[in-house]
């Protein structure tokens, strides 16, 4: 997909469609002449009439504007200027790119004057244009072989606007960095579990290596073995598919490779809950049980385009949770690679399991400071519902920061507590120094705390995306399945942290 800056006119507009973005009283704009021109004078008849809503998402599409040469208008509106923001203006393209999906020769050309607001500025509106658009007509590549909505990208999309051509051009451009990595880790929920194994996985990874330059390190069972990996192995005993312990390595910060961020993903390609069987229903969708690996590619795909500095390092624990003669079951007691001791008394409360030996990894290779994002309890979706991310945190600052970045792209995170009597029931077992599944009652908190008990003292974050990873219906910033939930705010988070540098410009 080609974006260009056009600065122009509206009326030389050209391409196959113009987006046009219309608050309310659009009479009182300052650009309401030229905009009322390129209509014979009658828009403010038909915004009267109620043909044309200004109502916030409203759309309406007209077959075409005078003294133009484009093909078709698509109004989109945008109620109360006042009441504008750069989440809502998000989810505003995201409509549009979503009425204007599945034309594969579509050139877009959006007048982004009509959307600025007075605290709205150009840049901001270039950002959420290529943004929104992107991820609003994002659709997965399916495996129907009668589909004939394949191609569902913009050839083109043209901003038009008289603001400052560079600003523009940059704003834009991280605009499509953000929505392209979120596509990719929608991509990569919604692959089917055959498809997408830890394997795979592993050459995701590699390609964004190649392409990033990044440090690729992949353990396999044998290097898991040798190393005393025990949680992620038990896990994958029960496979016939390899298990793959993913490392990527981004030395953007100092040299002496400290001030390290890890970012640790569970990345099970499926859930059956093994011995501690899914219900039949429940098990339908587990394919997505890798949400929080696809969120840390996702966020690894955005800082290898905009390299921000700052070290990190991201760890994934991949593989699936089978039944089979030699799977683990509840009452093994397994060795993780911390030395921890852990007894099993569910099988389904395995990635907690393999997010252990991930975090100590990470640990192990110079991480000062984690992150971990999984698919982790139903727990969650019970606490929150399904459109808001739970947290843990042993570390207030690090969390008041990292609220920060999650305000700036609107992915809503709330934190529940996490205390000493909860540490306590983790640390109860006749046999081990933990167990992995103390109750139900308030289990999200036991499923991240359990994580943390391997984070010890390294300032930490658990994010359980359960929830949030998925829609089940069109949502404002994309179709129904994969959200890539994450990928923003961590790459979001990297870059503040980055800026806040004392040696960055
Ligand atoms: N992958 C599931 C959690 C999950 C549930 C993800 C729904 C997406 C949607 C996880 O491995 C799991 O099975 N969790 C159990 C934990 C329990 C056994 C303590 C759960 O939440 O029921
Ligand atoms: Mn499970
Ligand atoms: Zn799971």
């Amino acid at each position: 997909m080609k974006t260009t800056i056009a600065n122009k006119e509206i009326e030389q507009a050209a391409l196959d469609v113009l987006v046009v973005g219309l608050p309310e009283h659009p009479e009182n704009l300052e650009r309401w002449d030229s905009l009322n021109d390129l209509f014979g004078g009658r828009l403010l008849d038909w915004v009267k009439e109620g043909d044309v809503s200004t109502d916030l998402k409203a759309v309406t599409k007209l077959p075409a504007a005078s003294g133009t040469a484009v093909k078709r208008v698509l109004f989109i509106g945008l109620g109360p200027a006042k009441k504008l923001t750069d989440q809502i203006l998000l989810e505003v393209f995201a409509k549009a790119g979503k009425e204007l999906k599945g034309r594969k020769a579509e050139n877009v050309s959006i007048w982004a004057d009509s959307f600025t607001t007075d605290t709205l500025e150009a840049d901001d509106t270039a950002f959420a244009a290529i943004q929104g658009m992107l991820l609003g007509s994002y659709q997965f590549d399916d495996y129907k072989t009668t589909s004939n909505e394949k191609d569902f990208c913009f050839a083109e999309i043209e901003l038009i606007s008289t603001a400052d051509e560079d600003e523009l051009k940059a704003a834009a451009e991280v605009g499509r960095v953000h929505a392209e990595a979120v596509n990719s880790a929608r991509t990569l929920v919604n692959t089917p579990p055959n498809i997408l194994t830890a394997v795979k996985m592993a050459e995701h990874a590699e390609q964004l290596a190649e392409r990033y330059d990044f440090e690729l390190e992949v353990l396999g069972k044998e290097e898991m073995e040798e190393l005393g990996m025990g949680a992620i192995l038990a896990v994958n005993k029960g496979s016939v598919e390899e298990p793959r312990l993913i490392v990527l390595k981004y030395a953007g910060g100092n040299e002496d490779w400290t001030d390290v961020v890890g970012l640790v993903g569970k990345g099970i390609t499926y859930d059956t809950g093994g011995y501690s069987l899914k219900p039949k229903d429940g098990m339908v969708g587990m394919k997505g049980d890798m949400g929080g690996a696809a969120a840390v590619f996702g966020a690894m795909q955005i800082i290898g385009e905009l390299r921000p500095k700052k070290n990190v390092i991201a760890v994934i624990a991949s593989t699936d949770n089978m039944v089979s003669g030699d799977a683990f079951k509840p009452d093994d007691v397994i060795t993780s690679l911390s030395g921890k001791t852990i007894e099993v008394l569910n099988t389904d409360a395995e990635g907690r399991l393999v997010l252990a030996d991930a975090v100590t990894y990470a640990k192990q290779s110079g991480a000062d400071c984690l992150i971990d994002v999984a698919t982790l309890t139903g727990g969650v979706i019970v606490a929150l519902g399904k459109d808001k991310t739970g947290a843990l945190t042993n570390d207030e600052a690090f969390f008041e920061s990292f609220m920060e970045a999650s305000l700036e792209t609107g992915e809503f995170v709330w934190r529940l507590p996490l205390t000493e009597n909860d540490k306590k029931r983790l640390r109860t077992s006749d046999v081990a120094d933990l167990n992995n599944s103390p109750g139900r009652d308030g289990h999200m908190i036991f499923g991240g705390g359990f994580v943390g008990e391997f984070a010890g003292d390294t300032p930490w974050i658990h994010l359980d995306i359960a929830g949030t990873s998925e829609a089940g219906a069109p949502h404002n910033l994309g179709p129904k399945g994969a959200t890539g939930v994450m990928s923003r705010t961590l790459a979001t988070f990297i870059e503040r942290l980055a800026e806040e540098e004392p040696d960055a410009e």
